[in-house]
């Protein structure tokens, strides 16, 4: 069941104040044992929750549980879509296509997802990216970059592909050919193999639910 943050803090405060007063019965609230006894309980009632969020993120964040998607998602088109119940964006998984056509088990994905994660970081992208918010600020947020409409728009016509991992694969080998905004990403001479294991990271870290972060696409609004 999901609590919300306010709800959780109510019942902590709540709950504190009356273990507290139900312990101190016969003392006055000036009295030390009674703020002796809040000081005790309210700790005690903190770590408890404390110890239930950690057991309840860890069931959520694991690949293929909660919010994070299973290896092999990256099989499926991946999408984003307005919720207006929870009021962000949240992606959606559609139509099995593959991935590069070809269906790949969940051993498989994870081998060329984890490729992809060791490549970014063999090559240093988090120097000017960042990722899930973590990284330098010269460059666009990656966790969605997959989703970025200017691929399908703009690109996919351009290069004359069908597909947005190829048309994601193909700009990564050379990216200064085709510019989105003013600032270039230089050419890294990523290979092939190098360019389909990132798309494959890429594209698996869009389907995780990051509570609507970012909440924008766009280049990153700057001069020169
Ligand atoms: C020297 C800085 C720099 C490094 C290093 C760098 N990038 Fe970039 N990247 C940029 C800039 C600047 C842009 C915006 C490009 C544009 O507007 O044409 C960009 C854009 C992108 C985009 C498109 C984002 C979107 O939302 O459409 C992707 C994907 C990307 N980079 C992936 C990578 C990967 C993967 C690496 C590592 C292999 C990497 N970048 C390393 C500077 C960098």
């Amino acid at each position: 069941m999901d609590y919300s943050w306010i709800q959780i803090a109510v019942a902590a405060v709540f709950i504190s104040a009356v273990v507290t007063l139900v312990l101190s019965r016969g003392y006055g609230w000036l009295s030390p044992t009674f703020w002796r006894n809040a000081a005790v309980v309210s700790s005690v009632v903190m770590t408890g929750i404390l110890l239930w969020l950690t057991f309840d993120t860890q069931g959520k964040i694991r690949p293929g549980a909660g919010r994070v998607p299973a290896w092999d998602v990256i099989n499926y088109e991946i999408g984003l879509k307005w919720d207006p119940e929870k009021r962000r964006q949240v992606p959606v998984v559609g139509e099995k296509t593959g991935f590069f056509g070809q269906e790949l088990s969940n051993e498989a994905a994870y081998k060329l997802i984890n490729r992809g994660k060791m490549t970014l970081q063999g090559r240093n992208c988090m120097e000017c990216h960042t990722i899930l918010g973590n990284g330098a600020y010269y460059a666009p947020d990656l966790t969605r970059a997959y989703q970025d409409p200017w691929w399908a728009e703009r690109l996919m016509p351009m290069l004359g592909v069908k597909t947005r991992e190829e048309a994601i694969a193909k700009w990564l080998q050379n990216p200064p050919a085709y510019p989105q905004g003013k600032r270039r990403m230089p050419n890294l001479h990523i290979s092939e193999e190098e360019a389909r294991a990132l798309v494959a990271f890429l594209k698996w870290m869009s389907a995780i639910d990051t509570n609507g972060f970012p909440p924008r696409f766009g280049v990153v609004k700057a001069e020169q």
